[in-house]
């Protein structure tokens, strides 16, 4: 049994994410078998949000609905849907048509709703939009494994798109950007004057009790008028992406993160990601 590939894979210069709405009447069982006769390779990633999940009759431990949260002067929504698809590939027409092809073959009939649909890219050698390294902490190797894979290869991830008001961050000063992330843009390294609510203070792993390790593969997307993050991170439980946002809210403490200035979520979900047997989703867990 193993992993979906896209799971530990680098980021690829070209991805689309789309969630998708399964509303009551569509026969959940015949998707999931649909599902199971998927080829699940190296430019496809599946999740299955708690809606769907409950349609086939089952429960899954440890999937539960994104919760909503707000602290002072920020709000995180939650946009639950019942099916996360990821596509990887060199770029946008690759992405495109793998995509579709999943589509066509898990949805002939057209019955489910798109609800999200955004074309992501790798910037730079891994770039935000904002200019500053993503990903540096994220743990490589057999620590990743450790922190995204369940025993089985299944894992969790979370997935939220967040719109960045660029034109605000860059009529900031050097110093004020670099104290929201906590990280210098140019060299990326760490700064130690960093204030409390810098967002690698927040969202450091170590501090958390129990430690809350994610392996990130966020990326950038958007168009001149809408544009930001999309933020996906796996992990063995959705326990750390809760944990960290909670205190990047202020929930912890009171004190809210900096990226709040300049950036917000308007979407998000929580996903199974089923384990492979070959190039098929192994779906047992919830059949
Ligand atoms: C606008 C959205 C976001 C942006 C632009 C952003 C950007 C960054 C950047 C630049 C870093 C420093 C380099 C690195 O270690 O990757 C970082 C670290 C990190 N971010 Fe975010 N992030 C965003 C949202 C989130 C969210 C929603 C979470 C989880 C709830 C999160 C969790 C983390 C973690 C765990 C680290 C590593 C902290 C450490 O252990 O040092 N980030 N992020």
């Amino acid at each position: 049994m193993s992993s979906q590939s896209a799971i530990l894979s680098d980021v690829a210069p070209a991805a689309r994410y789309i969630v998708l709405d399964v509303p009551p009447d569509v026969r959940a069982a015949d998707l999931a078998q649909r599902l199971r006769e998927l080829t699940v390779g190296d430019h496809l990633l599946v999740g299955l949000g708690e809606p769907f999940v409950r349609a086939l009759g089952v429960e899954h431990p440890g999937l539960r609905t994104f919760p909503s949260m707000s602290g002072a002067g920020c709000s995180v929504p939650s946009t639950q849907g019942g099916l996360l698809l990821h596509t990887r590939g060199e770029d946008h027409g690759d992405t495109l048509s793998a995509m579709h092809k999943a589509i066509v073959a898990i949805d002939p009939k057209r019955v489910l709703r798109i609800v999200e649909d955004v074309a992501a890219f790798r910037h730079l050698e891994g770039r935000d939009l904002s200019g500053y390294e993503d990903g540096t902490e994220n743990p490589k190797g057999d620590e990743a494994t450790a922190a995204a894979l369940c025993d089985d290869g299944s894992t969790f991830v979370a997935a939220q798109r967040w719109i960045h008001d660029l034109g605000g961050f860059e009529s900031m000063s050097a110093t004020e950007r670099d104290h929201i992330i906590g990280r210098s843009r140019e060299t990326n390294d760490e700064l130690d004057d960093a204030p409390p609510s810098a967002h690698v203070k927040r969202a450091a792993q170590e501090d958390f009790e129990p430690t809350a390790f994610m392996v990130r593969r966020s990326m950038p997307y958007g168009t001149v008028t809408e544009h930001g993050l999309y933020f996906v991170a796996y992990a063995r439980s959705l326990d750390p992406f809760e944990q960290v946002m909670r205190r990047m809210i202020g929930r912890d403490d009171g004190v809210v993160d900096g990226l709040f200035r300049f950036s917000r979520p308007v979407s998000g979900g929580f996903y199974w990601c089923p384990a492979v047997r070959g190039t098929q989703l192994d779906l047992r867990p919830v059949s």
